[in-house]
């Protein structure tokens, strides 16, 4: 569903991502972990298409997203760190004005606070302007949106970075429901725990290579730390 190949970055004379190769497929997460500048983000812009690589493609669904900007998108949900929602509006008309932008069909508040509901949005929030919100509250407004145009692909960027592990549970929970119901998802992290628990593969990056993939089944949390401090403390270039 989602397919990096050979996937390079630079920004002037620095290489952000150099020959990125990756597949994620339906019903898998791959997290990506990695020091700030790794170019974990980069990988992201380049899937929505807000990036043109140097070389090498960013495919989604088989298409490179340069042929199809707009069909791609429509494919995928992404979610930032911080989801930006309009104060004034409640959840309810936020996800009904990104709904319509999205091209989701069915508009109606009965969809959209059922999909609100499915995301985890207390019904008596719904209707509350969301500049009352919480930031665990603006991302399930994202997952809604996820669920209202039936995302084949997330895109999570740092999603749960300065949520309380209470909220942090809770998203990645609907985040596995999102992967049972068939979506590929590609989640930024730095929490090595939740990465091992949702994750199906995890990377790691540095210095804009991806320098290993794990399946998460053969590791513990422990393990996956050492390798993790392993890869980022080393100065090997290979
Ligand atoms: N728009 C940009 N212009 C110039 N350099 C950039 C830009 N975006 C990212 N970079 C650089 O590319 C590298 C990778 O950045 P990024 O993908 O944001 O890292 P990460 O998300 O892993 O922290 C960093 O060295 C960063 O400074
Ligand atoms: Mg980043």
């Amino acid at each position: 569903m989602l397919e990096a190949v050979a996937l390079t970055k630079d920004f002037g004379s620095h290489r952000a991502l150099d020959g990125l190769n990756l597949t994620v497929s339906p019903g898998e997460i791959v997290c990506l972990l990695g020091a700030n500048g790794a170019g974990k983000t980069t990988t992201i812009n380049l899937f929505l298409g807000f990036l043109e690589p140097t070389s090498g493609e960013a495919r989604v669904d088989g298409v490179d997203v340069r042929a199809d900007a707009i069909g791609s998108k429509r494919k995928l949900l992404y979610v930032p760190e911080q989801i930006a929602l309009f104060g004034e509006l409640s959840g309810l008309e936020n996800l009904a004005y990104f709904a319509a932008l999205s091209g989701v069909e069915d508009v109606s508040a009965m969809h959209l606070r059922d999909c609100l509901d499915r995301a985890g949005l207390a019904r008596d929030a719904m209707d509350r302007r969301a500049s009352s919100y919480s930031k665990g509250m603006r991302q399930k407004v994202g997952l809604a949106l996820a669920i209202a145009k039936q995302a084949r692909a997330l895109l999570l960027d740092e999603p749960t970075s300065g949520l309380d592990p209470a909220a942090s549970a809770e998203f990645h929970a609907l985040v596995v429901r999102q992967r049972d119901a068939g979506a590929a998802v590609l989640m930024v992290t730095h929490d090595l725990f939740r990465a091992r628990e949702v994750g199906t593969r995890i990377g790691l990056m540095r210095g804009g290579r991806l320098r290993r993939m794990i399946d998460a089944a053969d590791i513990t949390a422990s393990e996956l730390e050492s390798l993790y401090l392993e890869e980022m403390g080393s100065t090997a270039e290979s």
